[in-house]
């Protein structure tokens, strides 16, 4: 296990909130935003007050120092996913992410009626709905790949993957279910098909080691602000290829080569993709991230959280009143554990034992197609990271038993 401890001395909200509430805060929403350490607090402080001004533009000492701070961040975040710095670009975060491509390859895969794109019902709506729009706008069918049990169903996903299918998007882990998805297999059968693959690896950045190459995705993309880093900031890993041949979704300052009043001609990868002034202490801040987990070593962060899944889903069991939906084999798990409790919805348990300064959330967790699937209306979702340990596992088993019974006693 990590020595949380140690770590929590790095997250000054721990401190503070206590301080202000009388209480500590057990912070088990990780999986919505993650807390941030001040080392990546002081890597943006030391943008803003020391060195600030635009990237790739500015012909003096503290505008180098920014642009190469930025290329730097890049060449970091992208070392850490196995990628080359040409082949990541910064984008607003992962919901940016998959926008900017639903309206690339609008335009570039050319679908047409019978084309099919295909996403599991599993999905977050942010690597979703601008798949569906997409395919709705072409005439194209939007086909979704079922679950069985807490998993993808593979069987019913390899079935789905055929001549017509032109791309498919899929989680890497999900962010109800937690489970960490073997997609490699789907992935080669979609390439055999000749269809573009894409991956939302936004719960499982920072959670657990990524190599795109080893994966075979045509593109990945994640958000900095679940994994340590600052809100606002993502990015989008593509096959370099893929990257060159495409028109970005943005255009304006920044991707552009040549521009006459008749014709412009866009930069190469990634800069092409980044239209405007970028999210300099953004990307700063998530290459601080990614350095303090590093140091930490994002295999032990990976074993942290499964041992608190393990944990979490050994004593919630015993609470009679609780059933489990997530999946319940840690090894399995990045990190989540769902759950419904019999007879109270989920917002009220959350908000119940949210007074106990126990923060998980209750709903859809933008997942509203698998709540359907589910055949529920929401869950309680609590999910774990480096600053948890089991003493925040007891305080949530022990304040969702005394929900229960308060619920039980007035209602
Ligand atoms: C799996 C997954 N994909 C996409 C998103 C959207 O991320 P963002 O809101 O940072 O754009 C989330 C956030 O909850 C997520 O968990």
């Amino acid at each position: 296990m990590l020595d949380t401890k140690k770590i929590k001395k790095d997250f000054p909200i721990f401190e503070r909130y206590e301080k202000a509430h009388g209480k500590p805060l057990v912070y088990l929403d990780s999986a919505a935003t993650s807390q941030t350490p001040r080392q990546v607090v002081e890597a943006m402080d030391e943008y803003y007050y020391g060195y600030r001004s635009n990237v790739h533009r500015s012909p003096y000492d503290i505008g180098a120092e920014a642009t190469s701070a930025y290329e730097a961040a890049r060449e970091t975040i992208a070392r850490f996913i196995g990628a080359k710095g040409g082949e990541m670009a910064f984008t607003s975060g992962a919901t940016g992410s998959a926008n900017m491509l639903a309206l690339m390859l609008g335009r570039e895969l050319k679908l047409r009626a019978g084309d099919e794109l295909l996403a599991s019902i599993a999905e977050h709506h942010s690597n979703f709905v601008p798949f569906q729009e997409l395919a709705k706008a072409k005439g194209a069918s939007f086909k979704t790949i079922p679950i069985r049990g807490a998993d993808l169903d593979y069987e019913a996903a390899a079935r789905l993957i055929s001549e017509r299918t032109k791309l498919v998007t899929l989680p890497l882990a999900g962010n109800v279910l937690g489970t960490v998805h073997d997609l490699s297999p789907l992935i080669r059968k979609a390439k055999a098909v000749g269809a573009l693959t894409i991956v939302d690896a936004t719960k499982a950045a920072g959670h657990m080691p990524i190599d795109v190459k080893k994966l075979g995705a045509d593109f990945l993309f994640f958000s900095g602000h679940k994994m340590l880093g600052p809100t606002g900031i993502g990015v989008l890993y593509g096959r370099r290829e893929f990257l060159e041949a495409l028109t970005p979704a943005f255009s304006g300052g920044g991707t552009v080569e040549k521009v006459t009043a008749e014709h412009s001609s866009y930069k190469t990868s990634p800069l092409k993709f980044e239209a405007g002034t970028p999210n300099v202490a953004g990307a700063i801040g998530l290459a601080h991230a990614v350095a303090y987990l590093e140091a930490l070593g994002v295999e032990n962060v990976q074993r942290h959280t499964e041992e608190l899944v393990r944990s979490a889903v050994e004593r919630l069991s015993r609470v009679k009143e609780v059933r489990i939906i997530s999946e319940k084999d840690e090894k399995k798990n990045i990190g989540i554990v769902s759950f419904v409790v019999e007879g109270m919805h989920p917002h009220d348990v959350a908000e119940l034992i949210g007074r106990e300064g126990v923060a998980i959330r209750g709903g859809h967790h933008c997942a509203m197609p698998l709540m359907a699937s589910l055949g529920v209306p929401g869950v309680c979702r609590a999910s774990f990271y480096i600053y948890n340990g089991e003493r925040d596992i007891v305080a949530l088993v022990t304040s969702v038993e005394k929900a229960i019974a308060a619920f039980k006693q007035h209602g």
